[in-house]
């Protein structure tokens, strides 16, 4: 397998700009779509401080970093991404802004050139529906922090061909990470076997069986994980979570993937984990 030389993201927020940074530090030029200059310059600062602090911590080196950034370019123009030889979307969660953007990324591209989506729940099939040619288009699911977290799911839609699926796994294999091999369907694997966890742990707080801690402590003492499913709740986003498991409840009808209605009243009343401050716990905002 060639390795890549350009890779194009859309979309640079706390998934597409963890996907920009790893793919900038295995030396592929990387191009990075965002909706406006500030945001952009947001997502990028955000890079910027992971690697920083990865210097601070004495885990990359000054040279690396300034490699890493060196391989990097922001836009907000779509067009930009056409010379990209594979490109990851990671973009709004949502059917309809998904489906415009591959839209337009299959008219400004030529067919053999690959398009993936980090959705984490959303159709890869449905995404690639809005292409004219479906038989390019996979999912490459990433996990927060993308930086850290060794894993990237690969979903096959019923149309990807082999050259998609063989060029994304080389992909993965260039930055570092190890792919896990999946079909297309709601949460893959990892956040089929997630997501219910995660729910059953508010199922858990709201029938008063233990408090915050205590169930938090119970899964990180007791099994080694490194957080509580309250704490990781709070880090993936509540609104994140809820959405998924809409997503899962629609599609299997089975009540363990069903939102309890505490999870749904903290989304309504804005409490959506570290990003807005309050969630189970409590944060200072970013
Ligand atoms: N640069 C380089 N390395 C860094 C770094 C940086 N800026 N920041 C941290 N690190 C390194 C640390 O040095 C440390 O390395 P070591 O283990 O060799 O010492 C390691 O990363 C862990 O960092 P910290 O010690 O600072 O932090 P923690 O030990 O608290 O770990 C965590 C933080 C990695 C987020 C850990 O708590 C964790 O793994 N949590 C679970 C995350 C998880 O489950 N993610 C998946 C969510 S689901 C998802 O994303 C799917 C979606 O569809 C919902």
């Amino acid at each position: 397998m060639t390795a890549l030389k350009r890779v194009g993201v859309v979309g640079c927020g706390l998934m597409g700009s963890g996907i920009v940074q790893v793919s900038a530090a295995a030396g592929i030029d990387t191009i990075v779509r965002e909706v406006d200059q500030p945001t952009l310059d947001k997502g990028l600062g955000r890079i910027k401080k992971f690697l920083e602090d990865g210097v601070a911590k004495g885990k990359v080196t000054a040279e690396d970093k300034d490699k890493t950034l060196a391989h990097i370019r922001g836009t907000t123009k779509l067009e930009d991404l056409a010379p990209c030889e594979l490109i990851v979307e990671a973009a709004i969660e949502n059917i309809a802004a998904k489906r415009e953007v591959f839209g337009t990324l299959d008219k400004i591209t030529k067919p053999d050139q690959v398009l993936a989506s980090n959705t984490s729940s959303l159709s890869i099939t449905e995404i690639a529906a809005s292409t004219s040619h479906p038989e390019r288009v996979l999912g490459l699911h990433f996990f927060n922090p993308v930086p850290l977290m060794k894993l990237v799911e690969i979903i096959r839609a019923l149309p990807t061909n082999d050259a998609a699926f063989d060029r994304a796994k080389g992909y993965v294999e260039q930055i570092g990470k190890t792919a896990v091999i999946c079909k297309d369907t709601p949460g893959f694997v990892v956040n089929r076997l997630l997501v219910p966890y995660l729910l059953d742990a508010v199922r858990l707080l709201e029938s008063g069986l233990a408090t915050r801690e205590d169930i938090d402590n119970g899964m990180k003492l007791g099994c080694g994980y490194p957080m509580g499913p309250l704490t990781l709740l709070d880090f993936v986003g509540l609104d994140t979570t809820y959405y998924i498991a809409n997503i899962m409840y629609d599609e299997f009808r089975q009540p363990h993937f069903a939102p309890p209605p505490l999870l749904k009243r903290m989304v309504l009343a804005g409490y959506m984990g570290r990003k807005s401050g309050r969630g189970f716990y409590e944060y200072a905002k970013s």
